[in-house]
C-alpha cells in the first residue's frame, strides 16, 4: 500500500490501473479511522481491483465555530487499518494540494442541503460536496462508498451524481456500531466516561421508535414524540434535531410510507452526535 500527497500521484496512479483494465473503488474520510471506516474499505475491495482511501480533514465542511482544528489526526494508525482492510493507496493531502488561495468555485445541493444538519450547519453540505467532487475528479472511481451513518450526506452526494452526471456509483454501506449500540464515530473520542454512557440515549430511543412503527404506527408525530421523550429523559442530552423525511428528497413527510429516514442529533454535552435509520414501509 502507498501513501501519496499530490494529486499529480493518484492520477498516475490510478492512470496505470485503468490502462490495465482495473476497476477501482474509493472510500473518502477525514481520517482517525474506525470500524466503520474500515468496513467501507472492505466492502470497496470485495467490489474492486484497486482501492483508494483518501484522508483529508475538509476545512471547507467546518462552521467557523466547530471543530476543525481539533479533529482527531493519527496517520499511522489509520495507514494500518486501510493496509489490513486491503487498501492499496491513501491519499493524503495537505490543506494547500486540495485549496489554492484564490479558490472560490463551490458545488451547492440547493434543496435536501437545508434540512436536518444543515439546518444547524449552513455551509456543511456546499464544503462537503465541493471537496467529494473535486476527489472524484482526481481519483475517477468506478464506485465510491459512503456510510448511512451519515444518511443525509449520502443522499445528497447520490443527488449531486446524478445532477452532475459523474459516471460513479454511489454505494451506501450500514451503521457499524460499537457492542452498546452507539454508532462509531471519530467524535465519540471526545466524550467522557459519563456523557459516553449517556451517548447510548440516541440507539436506544431511535430503537423504540423503530419497533413503534414495525407495530404498524403510521403517525411521524406519535414516533418522533416518543423519540423526543426517551432523549429528554437522560440529562446530558440537548437535541438539536428528530425528523422523520423521505431518505431520497430529504422532505419532512407527514404519514409513514415509502423509504423513511428517521434521524436525530444531539448534543451530549459539547459533542454533537448524529444516529438514524432507514425504513422501507
Ligand atoms: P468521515 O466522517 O471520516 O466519514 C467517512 C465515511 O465513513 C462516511 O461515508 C461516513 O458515513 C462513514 N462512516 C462513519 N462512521 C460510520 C459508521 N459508524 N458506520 C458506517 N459508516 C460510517 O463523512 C466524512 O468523513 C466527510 O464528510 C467526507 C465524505 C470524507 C468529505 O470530507
Amino acid at each position: 500500500m502507498e501513501i501519496v500527497k499530490t494529486i499529480e500521484e493518484v492520477r498516475t496512479t490510478v492512470k496505470k490501473w485503468k490502462i490495465e483494465g482495473k476497476s477501482v473503488g474509493f472510500v473518502p474520510t477525514m481520517g482517525y479511522l474506525h470500524q466503520g471506516h474500515q468496513s467501507l474499505i472492505k466492502r470497496a475491495c470485495q467490489e474492486n481491483e484497486k482501492v483508494v482511501v483518501s484522508i483529508f480533514v475538509n476545512p471547507t465542511q467546518f462552521g467557523p465555530n466547530e471543530d476543525f482544528s481539533s479533529y482527531p489526526r493519527d496517520l499511522d494508525r489509520d495507514s494500518e487499518v486501510c493496509s489490513i482492510a486491503g487498501a492499496d493507496l491513501i491519499f493524503h493531502p495537505e490543506t494547500e494540494e486540495m485549496y489554492d488561495s484564490f479558490a472560490c468555485t463551490y458545488v451547492n445541493v440547493d434543496g435536501l442541503t437545508d434540512k436536518l444538519c444543515g439546518k444547524s450547519r449552513p455551509t456543511h453540505f456546499r464544503g462537503v460536496c465541493t471537496v467529494v467532487s473535486k476527489m472524484f475528479l482526481i481519483v475517477n472511481p468506478d464506485r465510491a462508498y459512503f456510510g448511512q451513518k451519515d444518511a443525509q450526506q449520502l443522499a445528497v452526494i447520490k443527488r449531486m451524481v446524478r445532477d452532475l452526471n459523474f459516471d460513479i456509483e454511489i454505494v451506501g454501506c450500514p451503521i457499524i456500531r460499537e457492542e452498546d449500540g452507539l454508532a462509531k464515530s471519530s467524535r465519540n473520542t471526545y466524550l467522557s466516561v459519563e456523557e459516553r454512557e449517556a451517548a447510548t440515549v440516541l440507539n436506544r430511543a431511535l430503537t423504540q421508535g423503530r419497533v413503534l412503527i414495525s407495530e404498524g404506527e403510521k403517525s411521524v408525530d406519535k414516533v418522533k414524540n416518543l423519540i423526543q421523550r426517551v432523549i429528554e429523559a437522560e440529562p446530558l442530552a440537548r437535541i438539536d434535531y428528530i425528523e422523520v423525511v423521505d431518505f431520497e428528497t430529504i422532505e419532512p413527510i407527514s404519514l409513514l410510507e415509502g423509504t423513511v429516514l428517521v434521524a436525530v442529533a444531539s448534543y451530549i454535552g459539547k459533542t454533537r452526535l448524529i444516529d438514524n435509520f432507514i425504513l422501507k414501509i
